[in-house]
C-alpha cells in the first residue's frame, strides 16, 4: 500500500509534476488546464445526474383509501427539441476550441526552441537498447548519459538506427520518437544542476523496459569543462587490460573518440557494424554498440541498469545478459559464442580495470585540488623483435591471432607468415605485405575469413611499433 503511495509523489525522480525545465513546464501547464476543465464538467454532469436520479425518480401515489397505486406520470420529454440539441452542441465544441488552441500551440512550442537563444546542438540516436549522444558542433560522441549546461536550450535531434524509441525525460521534456529514416526535433532546458533519469518510452524489443538513460546538467564552466575532457586523452594506460580490449571488445566499442577527426569515424564506424549484422546476423562478430571514451567518468552501466561500480563492471563483462536480458554482446561477439565470457577471472578484471581508468587526464583536478602524478613506467627493449613481442600481446594481436600452426582464435595463425606472405601481392615483399596488413587490415583479407573484423586502429601506432611487430612477426615459424 505505502509503495503505491510513494509511487505518486510528485518529487519521484520519474514525476512529470516534478517539472525541471521550461519544456515541462509547459507540458504541464497544459495538463493542468485540461484537467480542471475536464474536473468542473465532471462536476456539472455529475451533478446533474444525481439531480435527475433524486428528482425524477420513479414514485407511486397511493390512491387514498384503498391499496391500489397508480404509476408515475413519465416527466415532460425532450427528444427532439432543437434548442437544447444546438447548446449541448455548441458547448462540447467550445470546450474543445478552448483546449485545442494552447494544446496546438504548445505542441509548436515544443519543436523548437526559443528565438535568438543560441541552442547547444545534440542529436538523441536510439537504438536496441541504448542510446547514443552526439555533439555535432563539439565533435563528441558519448552514450547513456547526456550532459547539458544548466540555463540553455538543448536542440535535440532524434534518430534511430532501427526500431522505433521514445525519447523521454518525465521531469524535464519528451516523450517524442524516435523513427527510423526520419527525423524529429524537439528541445528541452534544464534549470537545476542534477541527474534527471530518463527512459525509452516506445517499445522496441526484449530490453525496451532496459533503455534507460540519464540527463546530467552542469552549470555552464562544468558543462564546458566537460566538453574540454571529452577532448582530452586519458592518462595512458598500458595494461594488460587495454590488449584484451582491443582483441575482444574494439570491434563494436570505440573507446578513443578524443582525437581529431574521430568523430566522423564513429558514425562511419557505427553504419558499419550496424550494416554488418543488419545483413548477417548470423555470422557478423559485431553490431553497433555504446561509444565506451571516458567510461571512467559514466555513473551508470548498461543503459541504467546498475550503478558504474568495478564489481557491476566484472559481473556485466563475465555474463551480460544476466543483468540485460536482450543484449546482444552474446550474441554476437567472439569472446561469448553465447555463453559467459571465455575469459579468465583476473581477464576480466583487468579489461574493468582498464575501463574504468579511461578518465580524461586531470578530470576532477579541479574540483578536488589536483592527483598526485604517478610515476610513468619506462620500459626499455634490446631488440625491435623483443618491443615487437610486447605490442603483439599488448596492442591484444595474441587475442585474435594464435602462434601455432594448428590454433585459429579469430583471425589467421600468424605461423610460417614470414614464408606465405612474399608472393600473396604483386609488387610487395613479404615486409610490405605484413605491415600493409596491419596498417589497412581490409585491403588484403585471407581466403576464408571475412572483412571487417580486424580492428582498423593499429594505423595509430608509431612507425617504430609498426616496424618492431613486422621485425617480431617474421620470427613465428
Ligand atoms: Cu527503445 Cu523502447
Amino acid at each position: 500500500m505505502w509503495l503505491f503511495i510513494i509511487s505518486c509523489s510528485p518529487q519521484h525522480q520519474q514525476s512529470t509534476f516534478a517539472n525541471a525545465g521550461p519544456v515541462a513546464q509547459l507540458q504541464s501547464n497544459l495538463y493542468y488546464l485540461m484537467f480542471w476543465i475536464a474536473a468542473l464538467i465532471f462536476i456539472l454532469v455529475q451533478g446533474a445526474l444525481i439531480f435527475a436520479l433524486l428528482n425524477f425518480r420513479r414514485r407511486e401515489k397511493p390512491i387514498p383509501g384503498s391499496d391500489f397505486t397508480v404509476p408515475d406520470i413519465p416527466p415532460k420529454q425532450v427528444h427532439g427539441n432543437t434548442k437544447l440539441e444546438i447548446i449541448w452542441t455548441i458547448i462540447p465544441a467550445l470546450i474543445l476550441i478552448v483546449i485545442a488552441v494552447p494544446t496546438v500551440r504548445i505542441i509548436y512550442e515544443t519543436y523548437e526552441p526559443p528565438e535568438n537563444s543560441d541552442p547547444l546542438e545534440v542529436v538523441a540516436m536510439g537504438h536496441q537498447w541504448w542510446w547514443e549522444f552526439r555533439y555535432p558542433d563539439e565533435g563528441i560522441v558519448t552514450a547513456n548519459e547526456l550532459y547539458v549546461p544548466t540555463n540553455r536550450p538543448v536542440r535535440v535531434t532524434l534518430q534511430s538506427q532501427d526500431v522505433i524509441h521514445s525519447f523521454w525525460v518525465p521531469q524535464v521534456a519528451g516523450k517524442k520518437d524516435t523513427v527510423p529514416g526520419n527525423t524529429n526535433t524537439m528541445w528541452l532546458q534544464v534549470d537545476e544542476p542534477g541527474n534527471y533519469s530518463g527512459q525509452c518510452a516506445e517499445f522496441c524489443g526484449v530490453a525496451h523496459a532496459r533503455m534507460r538513460f540519464r540527463v546530467i546538467a552542469e552549470e555552464e564552466s562544468d558543462f564546458n569543462n566537460w566538453l574540454e575532457s571529452m577532448k582530452t586523452p586519458p592518462k595512458m594506460d598500458t595494461s594488460e587490460g587495454y590488449g584484451l580490449f582491443l582483441a575482444h571488445c574494439s570491434m563494436c566499442h570505440s573507446i578513443d573518440s578524443y582525437n581529431n577527426g574521430s568523430y566522423e569515424k564513429e558514425l562511419t564506424m557505427q553504419d558499419e557494424r550496424w550494416d554488418d549484422w543488419y545483413f548477417n546476423q548470423e555470422e557478423s562478430v559485431r553490431v553497433s554498440a555504446p561509444n565506451l571514451t571516458h567510461l571512467g567518468i559514466r555513473t551508470m552501466l548498461a543503459a541504467g541498469q546498475k550503478d558504474m561500480t568495478k564489481e557491476n563492471l566484472i559481473a556485466w563483462i563475465k555474463d551480460p545478459s544476466e543483468f540485460k536480458r536482450g543484449t546482444r554482446m552474446q550474441s554476437v561477439a567472439s569472446v561469448y559464442k553465447g555463453g559467459p565470457a571465455k575469459l579468465e577471472d583476473y581477464e576480466i578484471e583487468a579489461i574493468a580495470d582498464y575501463l574504468l581508468a579511461q578518465i580524461p587526464e586531470g578530470w576532477g583536478a579541479a574540483k578536488s585540488g589536483g592527483e598526485s602524478e604517478e610515476e610513468e613506467e619506462a620500459l626499455v627493449w634490446n631488440t625491435p623483435e623483443e618491443h615487437g613481442e610486447y605490442l603483439f600481446v599488448n596492442q591484444g594481436c595474441a587475442g585474435c591471432h594464435s602462434l601455432n600452426e594448428e590454433e585459429v582464435i579469430v583471425g589467421p595463425s600468424m605461423y610460417g607468415l614470414i614464408d606465405r606472405s612474399g608472393d600473396k601481392v604483386a609488387g610487395l615483399t613479404a615486409e610490405e605485405y605484413i605491415y600493409q596488413s596491419i596498417v589497412y587490415p581490409n585491403e588484403y583479407i585471407v581466403e576464408g575469413y571475412p572483412a571487417n573484423v580486424m580492428p582498423q586502429i593499429f594505423i595509430n601506432l608509431s612507425e617504430e611499433e609498426l616496424q618492431a611487430l613486422v621485425s617480431y612477426l617474421k620470427t613465428i615459424k
